[in-house]
């Protein structure tokens, strides 16, 4: 393996051993097989190239100091994957299934785990398409599961430090009662060109606003969002949000050190009265807010006042990050072991 500089890895792929698959055919799951093929042959009718039959997930393999490796929340990201296989009609793969072939897959490219020292991790990435062939618009009755993974460092290049995000009203990511809570391909290509937008304008992503009324916050890019207000920390509800278990295990992370917790509609004004803010998710883990420029209103709400990440922020992403590759107690059971 050409020698990677665990220390300067960004989010991208980089080529691994093997990568796992299961196939769905005539109602029923097979065996996983294991390949190092990173090409995928399917017919050129295939749902997922038609119709937009895709789901995938994010998560990250860890090594702690003390070498053993930690998959954090395996078992809510499964059923997240079969929530999403729900919403756009596709088989759902068994929860067991799912967490054997990602401990197979992580097992089989251990070499690729970056080290403790390094602060980077194992993004693991499973997909589950429609395989098909089928002309007309309706749901197919082949699937294919594969996981992929890819050593990497932080997904937007600042890291842990503050940058800009930008709310822009001609683009919405979902529709309200649409496929957001869901992890499907298609609500991504539906803000590629938001995205972009934002990041030629220096932007690290869109902060989306409710696409019914433009006046609540969503999320943030391929991340939800929070604020801390004193001893609050606030994150929107909608039915358009992606449920992030990163959200979900900051929450609980933010009762135990004594925050009150309000999930709830956030109107975008709220943003002038936030401490602290930052975008959440596997991939961003913590990504603080430095500011949200709302460029139709010609509004700057500045959070980081001196360009430092919170203590609130700062708390929350040490304990987070701790967990994670074992210098705190798992007291929640949220780590699986591969040994
Ligand atoms: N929202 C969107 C749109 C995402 O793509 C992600 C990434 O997975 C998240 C939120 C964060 O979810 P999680 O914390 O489960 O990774
Ligand atoms: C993740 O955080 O796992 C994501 O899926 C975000 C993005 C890379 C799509």
């Amino acid at each position: 393996m050409k020698s990677i500089d665990w220390s300067k890895l960004g989010f991208g792929y980089i080529r691994t051993d093997y990568n796992v698959r299961i196939n769905y055919r005539d109602g029923s799951w097979g065996e996983l097989e294991i390949s190092s093929d990173e090409n995928l042959n399917i017919h050129m009718a295939a749902t997922c190239l038609h119709y937009g039959q895709e789901a995938f997930e994010g998560m990250k393999a860890f090594k702690g100091k003390d070498g053993r490796i930690r998959i954090f929340r395996i078992e809510e990201n499964a059923k997240r994957l079969q929530s999403s296989c729900e919403g756009i009609c596709m088989a759902k793969l068994p929860i067991d299934r799912y967490v054997d072939a990602i401990k197979k897959v992580v097992k089989l490219n251990e070499r690729f785990i970056p080290p403790y020292e390094s602060g980077a991790s194992l993004y693991i990435r499973p997909i589950l398409i429609g395989t098909g062939a089928q002309i007309g618009v309706h749901p197919g009755t082949e699937f294919m599961f594969v996981v992929m993974v890819s050593p990497v460092g932080p997904y937007f290049k600042e890291g842990f430090k503050p940058s800009p995000y930008a709310i822009l009203r001609q683009y919405d990511r979902v529709a309200p009662l649409g496929t957001g809570r869901f992890k499907v391909g298609g609500n991504y290509a539906s803000a590629l060109l938001a995205g972009e937008h934002a990041k030629s304008l220096g932007y690290s992503a869109v902060l989306f606003l409710d696409a019914k009324e433009k006046k609540y916050l969503d999320e943030c890019g391929p991340a939800n969002f929070f604020g801390i207000r004193g001893n609050s920390y606030i994150t929107p509800k909608s039915d358009s949000i992606l449920p992030s278990i990163t959200n979900n295990s900051l929450m609980t992370l933010a009762r135990e050190i004594g925050l009150t917790v309000e999930e709830r509609p956030v109107l975008e004004d709220e943003l002038a009265t936030f401490d602290e803010a930052g975008a959440c998710g596997t991939a961003a883990v913590i990504s603080p807010v430095e500011r949200v420029d709302d460029l139709d209103l010609n509004k700057s709400y500045v959070i980081s006042k001196n360009g430092e990440a919170g203590p609130v922020s700062t708390k929350l992403y040490n304990k987070l990050r701790a967990i994670q590759y074992g210098d705190e107690a798992d007291k929640y059971g949220w780590i699986t072991f591969i040994d």
